[in-house]
């Protein structure tokens, strides 16, 4: 029993919970997943996985990714970065509807399975289903030789390296990372990512590892913000285009290990029903990075705080409009729109594992959850 508990702790390599060790570990984890597929300086960009297909990427029709809770989120960034970089029709599915609903797929369509395990009983039997239908089938699994990756025509690991705590979040970022690459590879095969805009993506990505380790630093402050929410019934998540995942993400990490109530929406959606929630005893964690939609995210914010809700917003270093608004500001790197997912989600990994720790839950073994879920 001692020896085992001393392997554990060497295993955590310091940290409380592998959860703490994870999501530290992300620099150099989002390094590894693009280590050898990238290299700005000297313009390559390759994915062996990939190479094989690359014609038949360019040309499909329409890529469906099918996957389920934070790998399903890691689609929803896929979605965005394809078919603004690539120009092709991506749907997102959840692997669990996706298989019972007769689905319409045809041999030029494309299935990406996103999983971390590898395991994960709904994934495995969609792309069955679609294996079946003549699709061509791409995997982006974490566990080398897993089931999933063994039962696709090609695919990529992510090299974040074994993750053992249930609510995951290495294994995001690094599906993020590798999904990000295949937006770009397929986007210069069909000339929809100009050369200078794709250098431009390329030297950024390769900052990002850094950038991370910056949006750590945010640890001490965001303990702070922990205290005071840690005891609130309800969260609610905003973000918009690019960070609408993330918002679907944090409220999911948020719930799963602390066993609060929290909802993710696109920020705009909140008008049609969830702002109806909003009082003073409503934390609202909203994600109003300097984007595209930023101008239309300020505007979010003041719905909120008309409503006296309290505002934890994450924003890009030196912003002073939302700052003026919020009750609590988290200032991560500035990056390009379709590389931010990977920085504004470490502060709301932070945050849920903070108040988790703080309501004296189990952070690595959730109740009720498993970290692969093998059984439909
Ligand atoms: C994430 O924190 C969850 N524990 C869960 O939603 C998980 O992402 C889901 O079960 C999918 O797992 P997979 O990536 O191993 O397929």
């Amino acid at each position: 029993q001692k020896l085992e508990m001393e392997l554990e702790s060497i295993e955590k390599g310091g940290y409380e919970h592998f959860m703490l060790k994870e999501i530290f570990e992300q620099p150099r984890s989002i390094l590894d997943s693009m280590r050898g597929r990238m290299v700005a300086e000297s313009d390559h960009l390759m994915m062996a996985g990939i190479r094989e297909f690359e014609n038949k990427f360019a040309n499909a029709s329409r890529i469906i990714i099918v996957a389920c809770g934070t790998s399903w989120h890691a689609g929803l960034v896929a979605e965005y970065l394809i078919e603004d970089l690539a120009r092709i029709p991506v749907e997102v599915e959840y692997a669990s509807e996706f298989r019972y609903r007769n689905p319409i797929i045809s041999e030029r369509d494309i299935v990406i399975a996103i999983s971390q395990s590898g395991e994960t009983a709904d994934t495995l039997a969609a792309l069955e289903l679609a294996k079946s239908k003549g699709a061509t089938i791409f995997g982006i699994c974490n566990v080398v030789g897993s089931s999933i990756a063994r039962a696709t025509d090609a695919g990529a690991y992510t090299h974040a390296g074994p993750e053992i705590g249930v609510a995951s979040t290495k294994a995001f970022t690094a599906q993020v990372t590798v999904l990000t690459l295949i937006a770009m590879i397929i986007g210069s095969k069909r000339g929809t990512l100009e050369t200078t805009k794709l250098r431009e993506l390329m030297v950024e990505l390769e900052t990002i590892p850094a950038k991370v380790e910056e949006a750590l630093k945010l640890n001490e402050q965001i303990i702070g913000i922990s205290e005071q929410y840690k005891d609130a019934t309800n969260f609610l998540y905003l973000g918009r285009g690019y960070n609408f995942p993330v918002a679907l993400e944090g409220a999911l990490k948020l719930k799963e290990i602390s066993y609060i109530h929290a909802e993710g929406y696109p920020a705009a959606e909140m008008k049609h029903g969830p702002i109806a929630l909003i009082d003073e005893q409503m934390p609202v964690v909203v994600i109003a990075t300097k984007d595209s939609s930023y101008e239309k995210i300020v505007s979010n914010v003041q719905e909120v705080k008309a409503r006296k809700g309290k505002v934890i917003a994450v924003v890009t270093e030196g912003d002073t409009t939302i700052p003026a608004m919020a009750d609590h500001v988290i200032e991560i790197p500035e990056t390009s729109e379709h590389l931010m997912p990977l920085l504004s989600v470490i502060p709301l990994q932070l945050l849920s594992y903070h108040i988790a720790v703080m309501r004296g839950c189990n952070v690595d073994q959730p109740r009720n959850l498993a970290k692969s879920v093998t059984v439909e």
